[in-house]
């Protein structure tokens, strides 16, 4: 199967960054930066997005850097196992701590936190939701990032991925650096102007869904003027 998407029909071509968060002032500076407002937002649209009673007994986050969005995620749901993925150890250092302080003394479900590249990472089973915030366009290669969600899932796993989106000019980054992150530290804005650049446009995630054939199970959709969700379908 041919896997390459000319990304460059755009008005502005994608400009990778590195795949793995390890520079420890990157990595403090996300750690410690407020992402309230926007983390509190996805999440409630993967709430929103959920089927009713949906009550999973395992959950992968992928990428799941310094675990802001872990320990909402875990905080939903406290009784399911957890596997924790980031291939940065430091980032991953970040998570345990911020989740250790949420398990109570006494529990029985498995909490696994794994150092590992997404593009190594083969489940021993698969999970009933698969979650990934901002992990897509760190890669290089994104098709390997569906080919670990695919690995990842059995028949009614739900899915929910949400990322940045690249806008269509420097200027555009710009404003939305103003508009989005002017309190935040230099290296923050450097950071998030980067990860816009780096981010794929909803049209190429599109086109990634149908060269992988999950477009007939994921819906896509903008959600902000910098985000996207792509989620399960509900099945009739
Ligand atoms: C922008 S952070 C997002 C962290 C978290 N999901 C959040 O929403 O705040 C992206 C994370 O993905 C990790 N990452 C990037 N490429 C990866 C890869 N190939 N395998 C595993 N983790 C990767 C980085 O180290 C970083 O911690």
């Amino acid at each position: 199967m041919k896997r390459s998407v000319n990304f460059s029909f755009h008005n502005m071509v994608r400009i990778p960054e590195p795949e793995l968060m390890e520079d420890p002032t990157q990595v403090e500076s996300y750690a410690s930066a407020d992402f309230e407002s926007a983390h509190s937002f996805l999440i409630r649209k993967f709430q929103d997005r959920l089927p009713q009673r949906f009550t999973p007994e395992s959950v992968l986050d992928l990428g799941c850097g310094p675990g802001d969005m872990s320990s909402r995620l875990y905080s939903q749901f406290p009784m399911a196992n957890f596997t924790f993925l980031d291939g940065s150890e430091f980032m991953l250092n970040f998570c345990k701590k911020r989740i250790g302080t949420l398990l109570p003394k006494k529990r029985n479900n498995k909490i696994e936190f794994k150092k590992e590249l997404i593009q190594d990472f083969v489940p021993e089973s698969s999970y009933d939701l698969i979650f990934s915030n901002s992990l897509l366009h760190h890669l290089h290669d994104p098709f390997e990032f569906w080919a670990a969600v695919q690995r990842s899932i059995h028949q009614d796993s739900f899915i929910f991925i949400s990322d940045l989106m690249r806008p269509d000019s420097f200027a555009s980054a710009h404003q939305l650096i103003k508009r989005y992150a002017n309190e935040e530290s230099e290296v923050l804005k450097k950071d998030f102007y980067n990860s816009l650049l780096a981010a794929y446009r909803i049209e190429e995630v599109k086109e990634m869904l149908e060269i992988v054939r999950l477009d007939t199970k994921l819906n896509l959709e903008p959600i902000t003027d910098r985000h996207w969700i792509c989620y399960s379908k509900q099945r009739h």
